[in-house]
């Protein structure tokens, strides 16, 4: 992006595209259909749901030697975030010579389209999984598809054609980009430091590309709209016609984009995705990265960010509840000044929290495992994949002599913002499993909580799931005691 021309570039199927014009509200998705005829990208939703829209984004790797491919929805992300970047559409898959790319082959051969709707989405997200794993199992394909909807084949044929692609050679599934390489190195060295966008009624794009550089523009702008993955902000564009006077794009501030280990923590910068959490934290906290498989989809989760779930901080936020339990803390940025804040004391009421004026989170803290800790986390949601949860439960303790120490349980879906619960951690700390039963969890829900009917589960529901989470979790950790003890 060029800040005297306000021209975002980006890369296409071997040429530089400059797009120019009042894009800062425009989606990928119409730019791709109204402005470039890339029409094979559909728009079924327009909120993240149904993944007709999924075309890949590619970044150049650090070296400047690849491009890394990550499977988006194009309806949530705004044009001048592609700056710098590559896009890869259905369209870019047909080879010079005219040959499809093995999925598509696999799909037409195999039946796995009818009214062909939901195809190009569905070919984009087995084609990007296809990028880093080549030979996909069973189960990676399920969740490779888990935010592609088809109402009509069935999933059946699409998954049997997906298996058979995979059996093509690797150099055939790899997407031939050795013609955008080239062009994302020079889009890099031509790129500005820091680049800001004006539409000329004066609405502001800024992509810094330091945190300083951001801290400085909030601190004179703050009431400048943060852009990290855009799942949030996508959907207030689209479906309340959020049109943000100015924004501010984290995605190009590198310090922002890294985990760093600093021994008894990770330091997660504010942009780093769900899906790197998820690989982060698959050995320490394995129902941490399970409650992460279950967010949104593939396309979701590889451009949200854990830090846009807290500052989102809906009830019903899935990461929450594991980050309170494992007592995560924030580094909170304004200006050149930071402070850390415990999560546990960042909400003050439903989407309310306790940033101020211009400051930012820019980092969350997120201990690693301790030694005889246990970890247990839970979502319940009606449906299994891509579905919001009726209530997540997370859960963290040891077992000193067989009695509950340094207990934290965190929930979401049962207060304005997700909550630790001090009096059912009260009623467990210091008990053996044996102790503890659902008659006293359930007074201690009903003395903790108010009783409120949702959209999508009642309270009788919810209080029942809350309950039950605990009791599953003390069962295992009595029934794990019992196996270990000679
Ligand atoms: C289809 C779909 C499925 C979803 N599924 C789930 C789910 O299963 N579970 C769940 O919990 N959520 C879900 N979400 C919600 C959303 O994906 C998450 O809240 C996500 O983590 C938001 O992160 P983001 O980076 O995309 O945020 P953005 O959209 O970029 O921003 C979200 C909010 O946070 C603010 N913000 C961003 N970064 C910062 C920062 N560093 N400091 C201060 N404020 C900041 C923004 O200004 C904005 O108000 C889903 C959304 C969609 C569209
Ligand atoms: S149009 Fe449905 S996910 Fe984008
Ligand atoms: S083929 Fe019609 S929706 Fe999938």
């Amino acid at each position: 992006m060029n800040p005297s021309s306000n021209t975002v570039r980006f890369v296409l199927d071997g040429a530089i595209i400059e797009a120019t014009g009042e894009l800062h509200s425009t989606s990928v998705l119409d730019y791709l259909r109204e402005h470039l005829q890339r029409s094979g990208t559909k728009e079924g939703c327009a909120e993240g749901d149904c993944g007709a829209c999924v075309v890949l984004i590619g970044e150049l790797d650090v070296p400047g030697t690849a491009i890394h491919y990550l499977p988006v929805n194009s309806c949530l992300q705004l044009v001048p975030t592609l700056d710098g970047k590559s896009v890869k559409t259905v369209e870019s898959l047909q080879r010079a010579n005219g040959s499809l790319h093995p999925v598509q082959q696999a799909m037409a051969a195999g039946h796995g389209t009818q009214c062909g709707f939901c195809t190009p989405g569905i070919v984009m997200s087995l084609t990007g999984l296809m990028q880093s794993v080549p030979k996909p199992t069973r189960s990676e394909i399920n969740d490779a598809l888990s935010g592609n909807l088809c109402r009509c084949t069935g999933y059946k044929p699409i998954i049997e054609a997906a298996i058979q692609a995979s059996e093509a050679p690797v150099d055939r599934l790899k997407l031939d980009d050795s013609q955008d390489l080239p062009l994302l190195v020079q889009l890099r060295r031509d790129r500005a430091e820091s680049s800001l966008m004006r539409t000329p009624e004066g609405k502001e794009f800024f992509a810094p590309s330091s945190v300083a550089a951001l801290a400085d523009y909030m601190t004179r702008h703050p009431d400048t709209t943060l852009l990290a993955g855009s799942t949030e902000i996508g959907l207030q564009v689209n479906k309340q016609f959020a049109r943000p006077g100015r924004i501010a794009y984290l995605g190009h501030v590198t310090e922002l984009r890294q985990v760093e280990d600093k021994g008894v923590f990770w330091r997660i910068g504010a942009q780093v995705s769900l899906t790197t959490v998820q690989t982060l934290v698959a050995d320490a906290y394995p129902d941490f990265a399970e409650v992460l498989r279950r967010f949104g989809s593939p396309p979701i989760r590889s451009t949200a960010t854990l830090a846009g779930n807290i500052a989102n901080g809906s009830p019903i936020g899935d990461s929450m509840p594991c980050l309170l339990a494992l007592g995560a803390t924030l580094l909170l940025r304004q200006g050149e000044v930071t402070r850390t804040l415990e999560l546990d004391k960042f909400y003050t009421g439903q989407k309310k929290n306790a940033l101020q004026s211009g400051e930012f989170i820019e980092a969350v803290h997120l201990p690693k495992p301790a030694p005889g800790v246990v970890f247990r986390a839970h979502k319940i949601s009606k449906r299994f994949d891509q579905d919001i949860s009726a209530t997540c439960c997370a859960m963290s303790f040891q077992l000193l002599d067989g009695k509950f120490s340094a207990v934290r349980l965190a929930y979401n879906g049962l207060a304005p913002s997700p909550c630790r619960a001090p009096k059912l951690e009260a009623l467990i700390e210091g008990r053996t499993p044996e102790e503890v039963n659902g008659a006293d969890l359930d007074q201690a829900i009903a003395a903790s909580f108010t009783a409120r009917d949702g959209l999508r589960a009642s309270w009788a529901y919810r209080s029942l799931l809350a309950r039950n989470l605990v009791m599953q979790f003390i069962e295992e950790a009595a029934t794990a005691t019992t196996e270990i003890t000679p």
